[in-house]
């Protein structure tokens, strides 16, 4: 039970990383919450032009929350997928890497909105749901150019993808929770979206 709890806080605090803030600090690059919608994201980091700098915020976001999945699992003896998918201790180290990028320990609890983070979770329960999921984000981008609607259309999509792949298992009540928590941090997306005031991929827009 100690190793559970100490598994979660350990997902938390890898989660609390945010990696828009320390790659645009080793790049000089201004602070994210500064600019743009002043989410400390890739889709914001991308508006100050700097792709390699957003491409690199993406993934350490998504990496942290695939390593915190994995670390886990292998800490945990790497349980098969049945036993693992209704581990609490599993689906606690899930919500808690997201709800450390969302809010934050190391930067004031002001986090992003957790795409990149639940692309790497996904990733790390199973390569063909985060594939799935993914491609549901850059089919919608491509052809939509809008990061925020891409994420809710992936965020909406997931945890259908994963009860379709594995059945109605505890792990699918963790990734709904994290989808619901992405969904209502896109709130003022959803209202610009609604405006038709949000921004498209790449260009700039000023602080909301
Ligand atoms: O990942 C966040 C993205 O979906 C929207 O970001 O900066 O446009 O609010 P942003």
């Amino acid at each position: 039970f100690t190793l559970d709890l100490l598994l979660i806080l350990v997902a938390y605090l890898i989660g609390s990383i945010s990696f828009a803030v320390v790659v645009s600090k080793c790049m000089r690059l201004p602070d994210p919450h500064s600019y743009g919608s002043g989410n400390p994201g890739a889709t914001n980091v991308l508006r100050t032009g700097n792709k390699v700098a957003a491409g690199l915020t993406f993934l350490g976001d998504a990496l942290k929350g695939f390593l915190a999945v994995v670390l886990a699992r292998a800490i945990l003896g790497d349980p098969p997928m049945n036993v693992y998918l209704h581990s609490w201790a599993l689906c606690g180290v899930v919500i808690a890497v997201f709800l450390g990028h969302l809010f934050p320990v190391f930067h004031g609890f002001k986090g992003g909105k957790g795409v990149a983070t639940a692309c790497g979770i996904l990733f790390g329960i199973n390569p063909i749901l985060g594939i799935a999921t993914l491609s549901t984000w850059i089919i919608v981008a491509v052809f939509l150019r809008y990061s925020s609607l891409a994420a809710l259309a992936a965020a909406v999509f997931g945890p259908i993808y994963f009860v379709f792949l594995f059945g109605f298992e505890p792990m699918a009540i963790a990734l709904a929770a994290v989808c619901i928590l992405l969904i209502w941090r896109h709130k003022s997306n959803i209202q610009n979206l609604l405006n038709g005031t949000e921004s498209r991929i790449g260009s700039k827009k000023s602080k909301a």
